[in-house]
């Protein structure tokens, strides 16, 4: 009886992220404020017992109003999503993982559960720097096998690329004049040398241009990815689309199907993000 009370709990939520059901409930208050998906308390955060949920707008990010409107508010993706996005690189043992914006590091929490050779997160809000070290400690008390997860508190473009094989992260974090900061950073440390080799996962890839025109990297994995059914809710959508390039420095011919393909994008203005 329960398992059915579940599943239909699960099917109405399904109904009110049908395209047009949303936009005519958006339209009538009370009941819009069943579209406020980040304010819930996620389901990852009930099963490891951390705080990755809510969401901290800019204001309340960075006190520099220029780098403000290059950035995207906190909010956490969909844990299902990065595991499959994680799951399409292969061996990853002797990488290192990078969250371009950790926030809270929900995403830190979901690599811990690879492989890695070690993960970090990068975020320019303290607070929430602050937040991603204590959840990072509570993952690390319980499962103590897992790789170490480190916190910098610190803008990306002053982060230095670590020398080691990556796998950067970003879930559109920032906006085109950042990212292409970004890029720029990764063209130059493949140029050196120090990189053998890097994936880039970009989660929601508002900029994926950035990356189509640099002749350092190769598409590598294009997806859109249905949220799982215990996440249906928590997030703006029933999918995201995410997309991985790989450095052509050590690059080895990509084993997914259609990763050539045109990426549709939600467009960054509509979901309160960096243009
Ligand atoms: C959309 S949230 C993503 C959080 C996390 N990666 C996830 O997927 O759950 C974007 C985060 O990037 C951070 N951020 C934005 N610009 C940044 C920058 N230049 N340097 C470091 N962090 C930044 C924001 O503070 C925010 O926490």
């Amino acid at each position: 009886m329960a398992s059915v009370r579940a599943r239909l709990r699960k099917t109405i939520r399904s109904m009110f992220y049908i395209s047009a059901v949303k936009k005519l409930l958006e339209t009538i208050p009370v009941i819009r404020n069943v579209y406020a998906p980040a304010q819930r308390t996620h389901p990852i955060d009930r099963i490891y017992g951390i705080d990755t949920s809510g969401v901290v707008q800019v204001e309340n990010i960075h006190p520099d109003q220029s780098l403000r409107s290059q950035i995207s508010p906190y909010v956490g993706s969909q844990p299902s999503i990065v595991r499959r996005g994680l799951s399409a690189l292969g061996d990853i043992r002797d990488y290192v993982f990078v969250d371009l914006g950790c926030g809270k590091g929900r995403v830190t929490t979901v690599a811990s559960e690879f492989p890695f050779r070690a993960v970090v997160g990068v975020e320019l809000s303290a607070a929430l720097a602050a937040t991603a070290r204590a959840n990072a400690a509570t993952i690390a008390g319980q499962f103590p096998d897992r790789p170490k997860v480190t916190i910098a508190e610190a803008n990306v473009v002053d982060f230095p690329v670590p020398e080691a094989k990556l796998v950067f992260f970003n879930y559109h974090a920032f906006g085109a004049e950042l990212m292409a900061k970004i890029v720029a950073k990764c063209e130059a440390a493949l140029a050196s040398g120090a990189q053998p080799h890097m994936f880039f996962i970009y989660y929601n890839p508002v900029h994926a241009e950035v990356f189509d025109q640099s002749p350092a990297f190769v598409r590598f994995y294009v997806e859109q990815i249905a949220y799982d059914k215990s996440e249906i809710g928590f997030g703006p959508d029933l999918s995201d689309v995410v997309a991985i390039w790989q450095s052509v420095c050590g690059s080895a011919p990509t084993p997914h199907h259609g990763a050539d393909r045109t990426i549709i994008r939600i467009h960054a203005s509509a979901a309160g993000l960096a243009q």
